[in-house]
C-alpha cells in the first residue's frame, strides 16, 4: 500500500493506482477529456492536471498518467491548477468550438473569454476513438496520421477498413463528434446556452418524460 496526501487528506491506496483514481476513491472529481475508464491512459489533453508539491516546490502533472507514490502531496484544485486548466480548455475550445463537452466544461470553469484565434479543427486529438477501436473492439481500423498541425485521425487511404465492425464506438466516445453543440450562435467561441435559464421547450402534450426537445420537437408516439 502507498500513503499520500490529496488536498490535505491522507489516503492509503494500492501501488499502481493513478492519482486520478486515488482522488476518485476519495470522491474528488478531477475534470478529464482524454481519459476513459477501461481504456489505457494517454495523457494528451492535460485537463486533469494537478499540482505535485515536493521540497517546497511544485509542478503540474497529468493525474491520469501519474502513479501514486509514498509521501506524495497533491493539490487538485489550487489556484495554479485552476488557472492552467482554464487555459487548456480555452485552447481546446479555440480548436473545437462546437464541442458540447468543451462548452459545458468552459461554463463550469467560469470561462467567459477565449483569448485565442478560433479555428475549428473538429478534433482535439484526444485519441479516445483510436484506443476504443483498438482496445475495446480489437479492431484497430483507425489511427493517427501526420505530425504537428497536420496530425489527424484517419483510416488507411481514407476508406472504411476491413477491420471496422461498424460499432459506432469511435463516434460515441468522441467528445467532439458525438456531443456537438447545436447552439449555432457562438459569441467569441463561447456558448453558455446550456447554462442559461431560458424556459425549456416542451411538447403541447408534455408528460414530463425528461427527453430533451430540439428545435423540431421530439417524436410523439
Ligand atoms: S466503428 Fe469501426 S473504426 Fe469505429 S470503433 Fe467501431 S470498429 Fe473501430
Ligand atoms: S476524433 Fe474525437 S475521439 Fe478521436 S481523437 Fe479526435 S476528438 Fe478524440
Ligand atoms: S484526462 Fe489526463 S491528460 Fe487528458
Amino acid at each position: 500500500m502507498v500513503e499520500l496526501t490529496i488536498d490535505g487528506t491522507k489516503i492509503r491506496t494500492v501501488e499502481g493506482t493513478t492519482v486520478l483514481e486515488a482522488a476518485g476513491e476519495m470522491g474528488i472529481v478531477i475534470p478529464t477529456l482524454c481519459y476513459y475508464p477501461g481504456l489505457s491512459p494517454y495523457g494528451a489533453c492535460r485537463v486533469c492536471m494537478v499540482e505535485v508539491v515536493k521540497n517546497n516546490r511544485s509542478s503540474l502533472e497529468a493525474s491520469c498518467t501519474l502513479p501514486v507514490e509514498q509521501g506524495q502531496v497533491i493539490l487538485t484544485n489550487s489556484e495554479r491548477v485552476r488557472k492552467a486548466r482554464k487555459l487548456i480548455v480555452e485552447l481546446l475550445l479555440a480548436s473545437c468550438p462546437n464541442s458540447k463537452t468543451l462548452q459545458d466544461m468552459a461554463s463550469n470553469m467560469g470561462i467567459n473569454k477565449i483569448r485565442f484565434k478560433i479555428k475549428d479543427r473538429g478534433c482535439i486529438l484526444c485519441g479516445l476513438c483510436v484506443r476504443y477501436c483498438k482496445e475495446q473492439m480489437q479492431s484497430g481500423g483507425i489511427g493517427f496520421i501526420g505530425r504537428g498541425t497536420s496530425r489527424k485521425v484517419s483510416t488507411a487511404f481514407d476508406v472504411t477498413p476491413e477491420e471496422c465492425r461498424n460499432c459506432g464506438g469511435c463516434e460515441w466516445i468522441c467528445p467532439v463528434c458525438e456531443r456537438a453543440c447545436t447552439a449555432g450562435n457562438l459569441i467569441d467561441g463561447l456558448c453558455g446556452g446550456c447554462q442559461n435559464l431560458a424556459p425549456v421547450e416542451t411538447c403541447p402534450i408534455c408528460t414530463g418524460c425528461s427527453e430533451s426537445v430540439g428545435m423540431q420537437g421530439h417524436k410523439v408516439y
